[in-house]
């Protein structure tokens, strides 16, 4: 069973003063949706080391097959996940990218405003979502199908494992 962890990256979500509610919308999807099990989940500020160093233990130390972030993906000053994620990851999936926006764009044209990336670490995909819960139902709906896919040639592949 594949290992997922969702994190949600919100300064007001991390305070307790607004509810995460996306988090709950991506656990959702998949456990309905995906032979997966949702083994990690947190609420952190918009912070580019606190992202990092998650997305570092989670990737090398539980050894997550998929990781889900949700917000910081904007141009909000402080939206800074598309950087961390950058700082991470060895090779980049631009058509995981590529199919959210296609599809977003037919929603609205904000999806414009998302600069979200997704890439590999190792043998972990790390997908960054939009923090609505409407755009992270919206642009997880998308990719949901080429999912089982990637998940199964990241295993596959020995190569995965032996980047720095
Ligand atoms: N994508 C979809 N499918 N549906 C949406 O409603 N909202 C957009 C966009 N992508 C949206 C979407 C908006 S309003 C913004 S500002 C950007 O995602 C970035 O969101 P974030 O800063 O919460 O990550």
């Amino acid at each position: 069973m594949n290992k997922v962890g969702i994190l949600t990256i919100s300064d007001r979500g991390a305070a307790g003063v607004y509810q995460d509610k996306s988090g709950p919308v991506i656990r959702q999807i998949i456990t309905e949706k995906l032979h997966a099990e949702v083994v990690q989940t947190a609420i952190i500020p918009d912070e580019l080391e606190g992202i990092k160093s998650t997305l570092l233990k989670w990737t090398d130390e539980d050894k997550l097959d998929l990781i889900l972030t949700s917000g910081g993906t904007g141009f909000a000053p402080r939206d800074v996940t598309p950087e961390a994620t950058r700082q991470v990851i060895h090779r980049e999936a631009p058509g995981l990218v590529f199919a959210m926006l296609r599809d977003s764009l037919a929603v609205t044209p904000h999806a414009m405003l998302s600069r979200m990336v997704a890439g590999i670490r190792h043998q972990t995909l790390i997908i960054n979502l939009p923090g609505s819960p409407k755009a992270a139902r919206e642009n997880l709906e998308t990719i949901l199908p080429a999912l089982p896919h990637a998940l199964e040639l990241l295993k596959d592949d020995p190569a995965a494992a032996q980047h720095h």
